[in-house]
Order: structure tokens, then sequence, then C-alpha cells
């Protein structure tokens, strides 16, 4: 019925305040409220990973919920996560090994990244590796299955298996 409800979303470290539709999708207040058009609608139903941000620190399909949801929550989306001049060494690592073609898929891929680099480094265990008791060592496999939710349709696969095994590794010498 269109009916509009408050809901505060702080977003790359701004609080912003919204009246929303009940049945807005945090992708939706993202690009069409607030503008903020670096997180890509790709098949608008979980399918793609284009619309992963991070969400309290964790990676989400924006698609897939609904902002009402998440009032009072912390939303990175990939502008907030470096800037053209200064970038997150996942961004740049994507620059240096070419991990995209059209990049309609990067925004989501690099959040993703970011976010699979967190869980690693927390001991969340994938199928790939379901014995933690061992350091997580960043094999091409384990980036693969971790990325599995994040579709390229250019296919630039490899190049982003590698920039994320170079940032893993930049990722732990800036101890972040
Ligand atoms: Fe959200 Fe495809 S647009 S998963
Ligand atoms: Fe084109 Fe991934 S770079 S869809």
């Amino acid at each position: 019925n269109g009916a509009a409800f408050p809901v505060a979303l702080v977003v790359n470290g701004q609080r912003r305040e919204l009246d929303l539709d009940t049945r807005t999708t945090l992708l939706d207040a993202l690009r069409e409220h607030l503008h903020l058009t670096g997180t890509k609608k790709g098949c608008d139903h979980g399918q793609c990973g284009a619309c992963t941000v991070l969400l309290d620190g964790r990676r989400i399909n924006s698609c897939l919920t609904l902002a009402v949801m998440h009032d009072g929550a912390a939303i990175t989306t990939i502008e907030g996560l470096g800037t053209p001049e200064n970038l997150h060494p996942m961004q740049a690592a994507f620059v240096r090994h070419d991990g995209y073609q059209c990049g309609y898929c990067t925004p989501g891929q690099i959040c993703s990244g970011v976010a699979v680099l967190d869980e690693i480094k927390a001991g969340i265990p994938s199928h790939v590796t379901a014995d933690l008791t061992s350091p997580v060592a960043l094999s091409a496999d384990e980036i693969r299955e971790r990325m599995s939710g994040n579709i390229c349709r250019c296919g630039a696969y490899s190049n982003i298996v590698d920039a994320m095994a170079d940032a893993a590794g930049m990722t732990d010498a800036a101890g972040r």
C-alpha cells in the first residue's frame, strides 16, 4: 500500500535517514534513494552476486533483503571501500591483475573478496577447508569456492583469483 517507514542506515560511515516503502530492497535503497550506483543490479534475485555489499562487516546480497530490516546497521558499498586516489588493497589488486572486463560484476566481486579474507581470518570454514585446525592456505580452489556466489559473465575468474591471492598477501602484510 506504499506506506513509508523511517529507517536509518549508516552507509559508508555516514548516517542516512530514509522514508521507505517496506518492500524496498536494500539494493534499491542504495541505488535509487541514496544514488550509490556502484552496487550493481544483475539478476535481482540472489543468483549473481553483483549486488554484494558489507552489512555490519559481513557480505550480503542486497537484492535479497529489505532495507527496513536493517535499521541502525552499518553498510559498506564499493564507494566506501576506497577512492580513486586511495584504493582499498583489494581494489588495487583487481587493477593490477585485470580482475575484470566489462566491470559490471566488479563491485560485488570486490566487496565479496574483502569479506572472504575476513571470513578466513575468523576461521570460518568453506566446503574446501572443512578442517580449520591448521591455518588456511589460500589456494585457488579455496578462493573459487568462497567466491562461487559471484558470477562474472565475462569470465574474468582466473584474474580475480590472482587478484585475491595477491590482496591476501598484502592484507596480511599491512596487518588489516
Ligand atoms: Fe543480487 Fe544478482 S542482483 S544476486
Ligand atoms: Fe564483466 Fe565480470 S567483468 S561480468
